[in-house]
């Protein structure tokens, strides 16, 4: 077998920046959970005082700040051996209300990983593994990963890119968030549509329970409501407005799911779904965001769906035309991309 030199120091150079950013993983998720970003962006200053300032070991610290510095999560300046977090690391590492938050990210890997005896043994006996049936990191992850984008997009441009369906929640209507998980896209709606009324449902009870209890704290209990349903049998009809967040390919059985929204709907009501960016074909998706999308979809998506009554297991990358087939499969005539932003797909399906 005659080995090339240089592919395979290519290759080894991929493997050296791999391994470092999944063993950064850990780091980060630390940090975050320490509050050690949010104490950083504070100012620049050297180990001492950075370990008085976190309540941390300064001999620990300094290994963990060194590991940000050669990570790039952390800039270090050795004329004063000061740490710092510029303005963009500090936006993305310790701004939980920013539009490119990204810790939650690292606690969805925590979960992966935590999952990997389930998975060794799902790829051989093909079982499935709901989406409860993994470690709350997965809960809490998605949550904190996904509602930076949501505030980012929903209100300002997902909605009106939508036919007619800003206009009717600005006057009043009645919206079915599934699959709403915490709740963070039904929260951001009921805030911006105060005379719309929200219900959200999702199969998984203690997730429906954060989503109340997010709801209280942002004050829009008044209008909106959770429930424990499932994406085919969730309660209630004439809704002007149903949507799906990151959730239609995580079902078992997504063509049940599209003739019941097609069934609850009003008339001239519109089924938003929200999906993850991706092409049609494998090899359109072979790049960065795909990449992150496969590796989830491996150990969460596809083992959630195939836990589930049909197992469709349509994947994280399912891409537009799966799509459109469930929704006119399920009885929508009228089926577009309405947005898009490199992590997301929005799709516009009405009767
Ligand atoms: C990736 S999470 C997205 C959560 C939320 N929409 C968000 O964007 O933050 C997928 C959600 O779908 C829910 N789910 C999966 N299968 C479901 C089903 N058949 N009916 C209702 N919810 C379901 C899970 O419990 C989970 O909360």
């Amino acid at each position: 077998m005659a080995i090339d030199e240089s592919k395979l120091n290519a290759f080894m150079g991929k493997f050296v920046h791999d391994i470092g950013a999944v063993m950064h993983a850990a780091t980060v998720v630390v940090g975050d959970q320490l509050g050690l970003y949010k104490a950083l962006a504070k100012g620049a200053a050297d180990v001492a005082t950075l370990a008085k300032r976190t309540e941390t070991d300064e001999r620990y610290l300094l290994e963990w700040l060194s590991a940000q510095a050669a990570s790039g999560y952390v800039t270090y300046d050795p004329a004063t051996r000061h740490f710092a977090l510029t303005e963009e690391q500090a936006f993305a590492l310790a701004e939980e209300g920013s539009p490119a938050f990204v810790p939650g990210a690292f606690q969805i890997a925590v979960a992966q990983f935590k999952a990997i005896p389930k998975m060794a043994s799902a790829l051989r006996t093909g079982l499935g593994l709901g989406w409860h049936e993994h470690d709350p990191s997965l809960f809490h992850g998605t949550e904190r990963f996904f509602r930076p984008g949501y505030a980012a997009n929903l209100v300002s441009s997902w909605l009106p890119s939508l036919d007619g369906v800003e206009a009717r929640l600005k006057t009043g209507a009645a919206v079915a968030d599934v699959g709403c998980g915490h709740g963070a896209s039904t929260i951001i709606m009921a805030q911006a549509y105060p005379r719309s009324n929200f219900t959200g449902f999702d199969y998984h009870a203690p997730s429906i329970a954060v989503a109340r209890q997010q709801a209280a704290r942002a004050g829009v209990s008044d209008r909106v409501r959770f429930e424990v349903a499932s994406a085919k049998d969730f309660p209630g009809r004439d809704y002007a407005l149903v949507t799906m967040f990151d959730c239609l390919h995580d079902m078992g059985d997504p063509l049940g799911a599209s003739t019941h929204v097609r069934d609850v709907l009003a008339t001239d009501g519109t089924w938003m779904i929200v999906e993850p960016f991706a092409g049609d074909r494998l090899e359109d998706n072979l790049n960065p965001v795909g990449r992150v999308f496969y590796a989830a979809s491996t150990f969460i998506c596809t083992p959630a769906s195939r836990s589930q009554e049909v197992g469709a297991c349509l994947g994280a990358q399912a891409g537009e035309a799966r799509i459109r087939d469930v929704a006119q499969r399920g009885g929508f005539a009228r089926f577009r991309r309405a947005a898009q932003t490199p992590f997301n797909l929005v799709y516009e399906a009405r009767p």
